[in-house]
């Protein structure tokens, strides 16, 4: 008997670089979420379904298993609670570096550090392995606009190619750690669906 498998992924970046994988993989969407306003997609596999949710959402949706897997930022990751998910693939995919970045000028300040950042539970382990004590304001995006308007000192953001930064006059100053996207599975889905998952787990390997 084939199992239902339901992935959990993304639009955007996500997506795009995880379609040229999943066609590797054999696994063709029969349309478009950049095109429709569908959030289910189903595929040329009549027991195979994508998920579009949001990136943040994607390891909640592998947790509770509503998703068997999914795909999700290394930095979504490391915010999220790893309990009932395993990584099981670095896909080498939507590739950046979480830095900590800020003024070309450091203006010198009476008070504690202040960052801004999406990355609340990164900025506090770093800053606690350094020794240094900060204080964090969470926001959910357009961090390069805190230091401009000091809202926060630095901000610790994504960066790829530097340009938004630049565009923003800030430079990067500190790199916490390099982010791809990983392939997650929800652990009991890994068991019960062994042979359908490592199927799809060992083709999307040969493919990265
Ligand atoms: P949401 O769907 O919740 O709005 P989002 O806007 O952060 O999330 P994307 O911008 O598509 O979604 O980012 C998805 C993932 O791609 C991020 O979690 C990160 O791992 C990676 N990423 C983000 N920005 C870049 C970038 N500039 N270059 C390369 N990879 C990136
Ligand atoms: C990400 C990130 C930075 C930017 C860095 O934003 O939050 O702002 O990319 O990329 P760069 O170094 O190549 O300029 P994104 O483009 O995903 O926009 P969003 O935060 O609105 O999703």
């Amino acid at each position: 008997m084939t199992d239902q498998l339901t992935i959990a992924l993304s639009k955007g970046r996500i997506y795009q670089d995880t379609l040229p994988l999943l066609e590797a993989a054999g696994i063709l969407p029969l349309e478009d979420p950049n095109k429709c306003r569908k959030l289910i997609i189903a595929t040329n596999h009549p027991h195979i379904r994508l998920l579009i949710v949001r990136a943040t959402d994607a390891p909640t949706y592998v947790a509770h298993g509503a998703a068997d897997l999914g795909v999700a930022g290394k930095d979504v990751l490391m915010e999220a609670s790893s309990d009932n998910l395993n990584e099981l693939l670095d896909l080498q995919i939507a590739k950046c570096r979480l830095m900590v970045a800020g003024p070309k000028e450091n203006k010198p300040h009476g008070h504690r550090l202040k960052i801004a950042t999406k990355y609340i539970q990164s900025a506090k382990s770093y800053y606690a392995a350094k020794g240094e004590q900060v204080d964090l304001v969470k926001l959910y995006g357009s961090m390069e606009i805190a230091p401009l308007i000091e809202l926060a000192d630095k901000i610790v953001d994504l960066v790829d190619t530097g340009n938004t930064l630049k565009a923003n006059g800030l430079v990067p100053e500190e790199h916490i750690a390099d982010i791809s996207s990983r392939l997650i599975v929800n652990e009991h889905a890994y068991k019960t669906k062994f042979h359908q998952i490592n199927e799809i787990v060992e083709k999307l390997r040969s493919a990265i």
